[in-house]
Parts: structure tokens; C-alpha cells; sequence
């Protein structure tokens, strides 16, 4: 008989045994038993299967099988954040099946939820289940037919990402772009639109790579003026920095958890107006499997991609409940508390904590003698992007000692910024004082030991003062 290892369920991974052939399920089988028992746990006995054929560095034995027992760190970097203990809790709580009545109340009230969160009276405001550019993903494959033409202004990194999902999609895409570190103005975005008379225009709102923060509330009446739908990538954003869906005119929207709403990676809230779904209805095709009688597909070109067709998803969110995938109730139950912790608290003050706390930061940073990057009026709130002095030859050591010594995360950039700044967050549950002071401390002592003395104890002072001249 096997023995069972703690918190392993053996039994769990027949299929490992019936995907092969019988002398290699014997094989397997017979490694398997003897890697249970504690005298082969404490042999040499090597897994055919865990190592793989990669040439990668393989994990042991011993380590494959260790209990998960994560360091806590704090995630000051450009997202994923620390999770509300909340969310965590609420993860946890027990399963249902998809259409138990009680579920679809969890969905119906998570759509409301969402709904005061992106600040819209949008009746499709719902999740799709992955990363946050799932959410962009089924927004820009919903919304934009091969041979549309797209219009992306790139102001970093995610500018690019749009760029790249939007061609996956077939688009016709067109792009303006600007330096890392500005944002556009309306009226280079209007000279745009009207040269190129997009269906689409897709940007992000802010661009975690370049800490910057796109002005979007000319941009969807400048749209409605040349016939253009207006997506916004506001995963990065939202809930640390004004976001108004109906105000701004913005058709459709995506976001993450990870950011400021203090949640997991792993469900993309999305929302999107009339407009979109008049775009999408001629397109709806229900699969053959699920297909109530009476059902007649739209004569539009289909959506290329099955699961995140919008069209299919409103019957699946909506009253019909027709059946699509089967919900990541867990990280349904996340994204429902998220809202919850952020409407809880009140989108203002949420608003105002985040600016409180970054000037904060910003201050006792340039108080150590370091210089801020990018445009400063056009800053996100939620994280700061500091110039790397020449003095610090090795970047990525402070960022490891940050971690090794102090526990915490500090993020890099991408591309031309790569080695240039560090990314500093302060969001969601992040975002407190006793977290700017702690970086401020730490970094100070972890650039001392590579060669940039700052001011002794400059940077956590000016942070306290900032919050003494507001009351805070
Ligand atoms: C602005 C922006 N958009 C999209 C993404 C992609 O998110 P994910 O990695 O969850 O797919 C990120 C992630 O950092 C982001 O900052």
C-alpha cells in the first residue's frame, strides 16, 4: 500500500496512469509507490515524471513535496499587492455549483457591486475569469472584427500589449505613440481620430511600465464625434485614481484585481455600454451544444475566440443563464469582496488616500536626493517611478536586498526604462503610511551599502511631515 504523504491526495492523479500506455503506467505506478514510502522518500529513487525532459534546474525531491509556507513580504512593486485579509477570507468560503440559486444571487450582486466601482450604469458589467488581459482580450476580441481598424496611443508598455492583442484579433491597427514618461493631449488624440477614422480607439489609462496617467475625459466625447467606440485597459488605475465610465463617454473597460482593489490576479471585471452591444449582436453565434431551440445566430463574422465572446457571456451572466464555462467561484467571491472592501471605505477616500500617500513617498524620496520620472502632472497615484542614481551600479541588488533583508518588493520597468527607474506602489491595502515609512527606511539603508548615501533619516521625515502639514 502506499503511503499517503500530508496534504497529498494520491489518488487524485489516476489519470496519470490511464493517458499512457500499460508498461508505462506500470512504471509509473511502481515509481509512485515507492516514492510514498518514507524509506524511498529517503533513497535515491528518482522520478521519471517530476524532472521533466527540460534542461531547466529541477526542484527535489524533498522540495516538491514540501508544505507551501510562503515568506510574507510586503509587495510595494507595480502590482500584484498584499490581499486584503477580507478577500483571502472570502476566497475560502464553500463552493456552490454554477447555477445554484444562491450563486447566481453572488454574480447578480457582484455585477452591482462592479457596477459603483467603475461608476456606470452598464447592465453587462461582469468578470471574466483570468489575468486582466483576459478582461482586454475578450473586450478588444469581442468588439473588433478582422479588417476593423484600431487606433492605440502607446505611452509604455501596455500600450503595446494593446497594440498586440488587437492584431491577434485581425484588427487593422494603428498606432501613435509618445515618450515613455508623457502622456497625450486630447488634441493629439483627436488629430488621430479623425486622420484615421478607427471603429476602435484602445488605450490604457494608466501605464504601470511609465507610472503615467492617461487624462481620459475629453478623449470619449472626441470618439462620439468620429463614430469610434472607446475601450480603457484601467486595470492599473482604477480605484486609486478617478475613473468615471458614463461621465467620460468610455463604451467599454477592463481591470484586474491586483492593483488597487487589494485582490488575487485571476478574474477580470469588465464593463461595456449599448453602444458595444449593438456592435456585438451581429456577431453572436451560440454553440451547437448548449443551443436552445429557436435561436438564430447573427449573420456578422464570429467571434474568433470562444471564450471570451461577450456576446455568449451576457447569456451566461444574464437571465438566461445559458451555459458557458464553468465560474471561478473563488475568485467570483474575490472580486465581490474587492468591491465591497473599496465601496466599503467609499471611492473618494480611497481616492484621497492614495494621493495622501504617494505625496508622501514622493516627498521623502526626493528628500534622499532622488529624482522622480516623468511628467509630473500627469503622475499616477498608486506608484512612483524614481530614477536610478549613476552612483548605484547594480540595480538589481537593492532591489534583492530590499527583499532578502527587508521583506520587501520594489518592481523595475520594461524596455527603454529597464535599469532606469524603479517602480515604487502604494496601493489598495498598500497604500498606508506605516509602509511608506518602512520603504523609506529600507531603501536608504540598502542604498548606503551600495554607494548612494542619502541624507540619514531625511526620507522617512519628510514623509511624516507630509502627513503632519495635512493632518493625516
Ligand atoms: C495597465 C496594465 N494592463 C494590463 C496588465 C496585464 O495584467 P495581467 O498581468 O494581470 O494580465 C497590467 C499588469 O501589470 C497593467 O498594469
Amino acid at each position: 500500500m502506499p503511503i499517503r504523504r500530508k496534504n497529498f491526495p494520491i489518488n487524485r492523479d489516476e489519470e496519470l496512469f490511464t493517458s499512457c500506455t500499460p508498461r508505462v503506467a506500470a512504471a509509473k505506478r511502481l515509481w509512485y509507490e515507492r516514492a510514498f514510502t518514507p524509506i524511498a522518500r529517503n533513497c535515491s529513487v528518482s522520478s521519471p515524471f517530476f524532472s521533466g525532459r527540460s534542461k531547466m534546474p529541477q526542484p527535489s525531491r524533498d522540495e516538491i513535496f514540501e508544505d507551501l509556507d510562503p515568506e510574507p513580504r510586503l509587495l510595494m512593486g507595480p502590482g500584484p499587492v498584499n490581499v486584503y485579509p477580507r478577500v483571502l477570507r472570502a476566497m475560502s468560503v464553500p463552493l456552490q455549483g454554477q447555477f445554484d440559486p444562491q450563486f447566481t444571487q453572488h454574480m447578480a450582486q457582484t455585477m452591482a457591486l462592479w457596477r459603483g466601482v467603475f461608476r456606470t450604469r452598464n447592465t453587462w458589467t461582469m468578470m471574466i475569469d483570468g489575468s486582466a488581459r483576459a478582461g482586454i482580450e475578450a473586450c478588444l476580441t469581442s468588439m473588433v472584427a478582422p479588417g476593423d481598424k484600431v487606433l492605440v496611443p502607446i505611452f509604455g508598455r501596455f500600450g503595446h500589449l494593446l497594440v498586440e492583442i488587437a492584431r491577434r484579433t485581425r484588427g487593422d491597427v494603428v498606432s501613435i505613440e509618445t515618450d515613455w514618461g508623457a502622456v497625450f493631449t486630447p488634441d493629439a488624440i483627436e488629430a488621430a481620430v479623425k486622420a484615421h477614422k478607427p471603429k476602435v480607439v484602445a488605450i490604457c489609462q494608466g501605464d504601470t511600465s511609465t507610472t503615467m496617467l492617461q487624462p481620459l475625459a475629453e478623449i470619449g466625447a472626441i470618439c462620439r464625434k468620429y463614430d469610434a467606440l472607446l475601450y480603457v485597459d484601467c486595470t492599473a488605475s482604477l480605484a486609486g485614481n478617478a475613473f468615471e465610465t458614463d461621465a467620460w463617454q468610455i463604451d467599454a473597460a477592463s481591470a484586474g484585481l491586483q492593483k488597487c482593489l487589494s485582490g488575487p490576479p485571476g478574474i477580470a471585471p469588465v464593463t461595456f455600454n449599448e453602444r458595444v452591444e449593438e456592435v456585438l449582436k451581429p456577431r453572436k453565434h451560440v454553440e451547437q451544444g448548449i443551443r436552445p431551440p429557436g435561436i438564430v445566430d447573427g449573420n456578422g463574422p464570429i467571434i474568433q475566440s470562444n471564450y471570451f465572446d461577450l456576446a455568449m457571456l451576457m447569456d451566461y451572466w444574464g437571465p438566461k443563464r445559458l451555459n458557458h464555462h464553468t465560474e471561478a467561484a473563488s475568485m467570483l467571491y474575490a472580486a465581490r469582496e474587492c468591491a465591497r472592501v473599496v465601496l466599503g471605505e467609499g471611492l473618494e477616500q480611497g481616492l484621497e488616500r492614495h494621493r495622501l500617500t504617494s505625496a508622501a513617498l514622493r516627498a521623502g524620496l526626493e528628500a534622499m536626493g532622488l529624482a522622480l520620472f516623468g511628467d509630473a502632472t500627469h503622475r499616477m497615484a498608486n506608484v512612483t517611478g524614481v530614477v536610478i542614481p549613476g552612483a548605484i551600479k547594480e540595480p538589481d541588488k537593492v532591489r534583492s536586498e530590499m527583499l532578502e533583508d527587508f521583506g520587501i518588493e520594489i518592481g523595475t520597468s520594461f524596455g527603454p526604462l529597464h535599469g532606469k527607474i524603479w517602480r515604487i506602489g502604494t496601493m489598495g491595502y498598500v497604500c498606508k503610511r506605516q509602509n511608506v515609512l518602512r520603504c523609506l527606511a529600507s531603501l536608504e539603508t540598502v542604498m548606503r551599502r551600495n554607494r548612494f548615501a542619502a541624507p540619514a533619516g531625511a526620507g522617512v521625515d519628510a514623509a511624516v511631515a507630509v502627513y503632519g502639514q495635512e493632518g493625516a
